[in-house]
């Protein structure tokens, strides 16, 4: 782990075009809404990884009609400490109350080829930077909600 300060509205952006090919086959539509200069404190490589699990996720999740995924960041403060709190939202299938008690378990997968690793490692990896990672579905979206220690 090497923490370093990360634009995360452009690690997004390059993980976009790395998975380009399957959001333009489903049509997906794209909304980040991360300001410019964005800056979080991350290893580059674990971070990227989580991320491309999340997002290829909420791909496999929305249809190939209405597909839409949003990205959002903001910073919170609380008990005088700041946080980061990073949204990952699809407008997809959603998570029934079976799979929600499993989608951090290791190997719980509902796809064909999926290994259900997915986001054990994810987890594991918000965790190594003392965050925390939640996913929750309201009003026909599936978040993925990732808070993170804002040091200065
Ligand atoms: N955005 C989402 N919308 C709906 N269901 C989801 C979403 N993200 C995860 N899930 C559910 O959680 C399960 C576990 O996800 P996880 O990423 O751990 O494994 P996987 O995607 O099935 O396989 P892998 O990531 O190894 O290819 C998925 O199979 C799916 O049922
Ligand atoms: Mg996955």
């Amino acid at each position: 782990m090497e923490l370093i300060k990360t634009d995360i509205r452009k690690m997004i952006i390059d993980i976009l075009k790395l998975l380009e090919k399957e959001i333009n086959v489903k049509n997906i539509k794209i909304e980040n809404n991360i300001k410019e200069e964005t800056f979080i404190l991350c290893d580059i490589v674990y971070f990227e990884k989580a991320l491309i699990n999340i997002i290829k996720n909420a791909i496999a999740a929305v249809d190939e009609k209405n597909g839409k995924i949003i990205f959002e960041c903001f910073e919170k403060k609380e008990n005088n400490k700041k946080y980061f709190v990073l949204n990952i939202k699809d407008n997809g299938k959603g998570i029934d109350e079976e799979t929600k008690e499993r989608l951090f378990s290791l190997f719980y997968t509902s796809k064909k080829h999926g290994t259900g690793l997915g986001l054990v490692i994810t987890k594991k990896i918000i965790e190594l930077h003392n965050g925390a990672i939640d996913i929750f579905c309201d009003r026909g979206y599936t978040t993925v909600n990732i808070i993170l220690e804002r040091g200065e």
